[in-house]
């Protein structure tokens, strides 16, 4: 976990109102925590996404970084893991310590379908690369530009349907257990 990532990372989030009740946790002691770096398949969508703002420092970051899935096969299928995984930098298991939020990128590959989901934290995604069409409780898909936040409420279901290009998105979670499984309402 690079420092030029982190703040770039904290950068994306700054002035981003949602956002706000997160960032008054931002770890600031310094502390670091050894991770074992860890690849997927998706990683591979990382390469067409150029090298603008933070999607940079993610690349040169990502070999470094511990890239991890919550499902199996039994969840959502096979093809869905080929297409999905995470990296947390900050939390209960990432490269900075915290107990009071978690923070990381979620990387969907082209065409994958993120069924709807819930958790007991409240969450933040930040688009960083890709359109795809998100979806809370019981509106249509819409599509979410990089850059505009989404904002999760406890136990609010959300989906995610991503189109020809891969999805990357910050996220920020807070309350609830920063590394539960999410409840799995739509397969
Ligand atoms: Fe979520």
């Amino acid at each position: 976990m690079t420092a030029g990532l982190l703040a770039c990372v904290r950068a994306a989030f700054d002035g981003v109102a949602v956002a706000e009740p997160f960032l008054r946790d931002w770890p600031s002691t310094g502390a670091v925590r050894a991770v074992e770096p860890a690849t997927l398949p998706v990683c591979r969508w990382l390469e067409g996404m150029g090298y603008a703002g933070v999607i940079g420092e993610l690349r040169a970051a990502a070999a470094q970084l511990r890239w991890q899935q919550t499902y199996g096969a039994a969840d959502f299928g096979h093809d869905f893991l080929q297409g999905y995984g995470w990296s947390e930098f900050i939390g209960l298991r990432g490269p900075i310590p915290s107990t009071q939020i978690a923070c990381g990128v979620l990387l969907l590959g082209p065409h994958i379908t993120y069924p709807a989901h819930a958790h007991a934290a409240e969450e933040v995604y930040l688009p960083i690369f890709g359109q795809a069409d998100w979806q809370q409780g019981d509106t249509p898909f819409a599509p979410v530009p990089v850059g505009q936040p989404i904002h999760h409420a406890p136990w609010v279901p959300h989906a995610m349907r991503v189109g020809a290009e891969p999805l990357a998105a910050l996220y920020l979670w807070r309350g609830g257990d920063l590394a539960a499984k999410s409840v799995i309402l739509g397969a």
